[in-house]
């Protein structure tokens, strides 16, 4: 099968062209970036030799680049994990993420449409907004997003589907919950406090540091994709986490643990505005597919905190580059005021 595979070269999308490559060998995968920030030709540096693998530099909402991408390499099924992904940046630069998140996923559904491709959408649990008390959210839940980044994905999300109601187009969503694990770009929670453990600074917990995650080992998601492209039913949803939460706080723990870190350097510093308390899923309908994760949150973040202890190669050129104007913008007045 020939796969695009959409930002390709951030986080999630690098570690299932690995997964998948590993898995599926006789697959030909086109890596589609437009290479903002937040992508790194690197996460994939021992596949780019590989003649299976191939790499294109563009934007999904281009119309006819992608036209011309599919075309090209014969496209199959699109993938698309391509997006503006960090909340912070989405409350402190809103638009880009219609552009990408919204607009670019119209555009991908339009030449899936006229080419008659599949199509698989890489969407998230904070598309349910907040999640009261004991509550986990199922497919059929209302979308209720609270923050820029999650109402964009909440549309792009209605837009596939509509796209599948309107046109019979074969679309499958996956919902994921906050993923960990190697090659993450150090804007995220568990990646920013590991390298501020390692480079000894204080770490910035927002408000009480008692919202709660579900942290997915970015291996179980790309499993759980896999299992939903080889076994889902067009025009589904599925759910992707452990089903299980842990507070901030807990997670801070648990890199401080693993890294051997101080806890004085925790700091709570003020909060992300609309900040959402709690996520949380019910994974039955994943289950029912016959897939499971592997992995608990705890051993989740404790192997992410690791592999950021052995790798500083990937991060390190991060940190001390472009990264750090970010970080001063976002932390400097926080980090000055701080409320403990
Ligand atoms: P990331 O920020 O690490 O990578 C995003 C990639 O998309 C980058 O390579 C970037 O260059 C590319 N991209 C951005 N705009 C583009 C455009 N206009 N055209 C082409 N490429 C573009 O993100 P990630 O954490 O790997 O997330 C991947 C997907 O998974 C996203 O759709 C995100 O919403 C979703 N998701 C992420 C998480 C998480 O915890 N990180 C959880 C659930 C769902
Ligand atoms: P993040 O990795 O940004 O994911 P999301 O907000 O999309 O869930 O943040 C995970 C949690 O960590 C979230 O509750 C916000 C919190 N957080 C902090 O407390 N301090 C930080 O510096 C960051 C980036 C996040």
């Amino acid at each position: 099968m020939k796969i695009m595979v959409t930002g390709g070269c951030g986080f999630i999308g690098s570690n299932f062209v690995r997964y998948w490559h590993t898995r599926h060998p006789e697959d030909h995968l086109l890596v589609y970036d437009k290479m903002t920030y937040a992508a790194r030709k690197e996460n994939l540096h021992d596949l780019w030799e590989n003649e299976q693998i191939s790499f294109l530099q563009g934007d999904i909402a281009e119309m006819s680049a992608v036209r011309r991408a599919c075309l090209e390499h014969q496209t199959e099924l699109i993938v698309n994990f391509a997006a503006e992904t960090h909340v912070d940046q989405s409350i402190a630069g809103p638009l880009v993420f219609t552009d990408t998140n919204v607009r670019g996923t119209h555009v991908l559904l339009e030449v899936a449409r006229e080419l008659g491709i599949r199509f698989h959408h890489i969407s998230t649990d904070e598309v349910y907004g907040h999640i009261e008390d004991q509550h986990q959210s199922t497919e059929e839940d209302p979308l209720l997003p609270r923050s820029p980044y999650a109402a964009s994905k909440a549309a792009a999300d209605q837009l596939v589907q509509a796209y599948h109601i309107t046109y019979g187009l074969p679309v499958t969503i996956t919902r994921g919950s906050n993923n960990v694990g190697p090659f993450q770009y150090p804007e995220k929670a568990v990646p920013l406090f590991s390298t501020n453990v390692l480079l000894g600074e204080p770490l910035p917990v927002y408000g009480d540091g008692l919202q709660m995650r579900d942290y997915t080992h970015v291996i179980d998601h790309c499993s759980g994709i896999e299992a939903v492209l080889l076994r889902g039913q067009p025009g589904e949803v599925y759910n992707v986490g452990t089903g299980e939460e842990m507070t901030n706080l807990e997670m801070v723990d648990i890199v401080l643990q693993e890294l051997n870190g101080n806890p004085s350097l925790i700091r709570h510093v003020q909060d992300r505005p609309g900040h959402d308390r709690r996520y949380s899923m019910n994974i039955s309908k994943m289950r029912n597919l016959g897939w499971t994760p592997a992995f608990h949150p705890r051993q989740a973040v404790a192997e992410a905190a690791r592999w950021y202890a052995e790798n500083r190669w990937w991060w390190e050129p991060i940190r001390s580059g472009a990264f750090r104007e970010y970080y001063e913008r976002q932390y400097r007045d926080r980090l000055a005021g701080h409320t403990a």
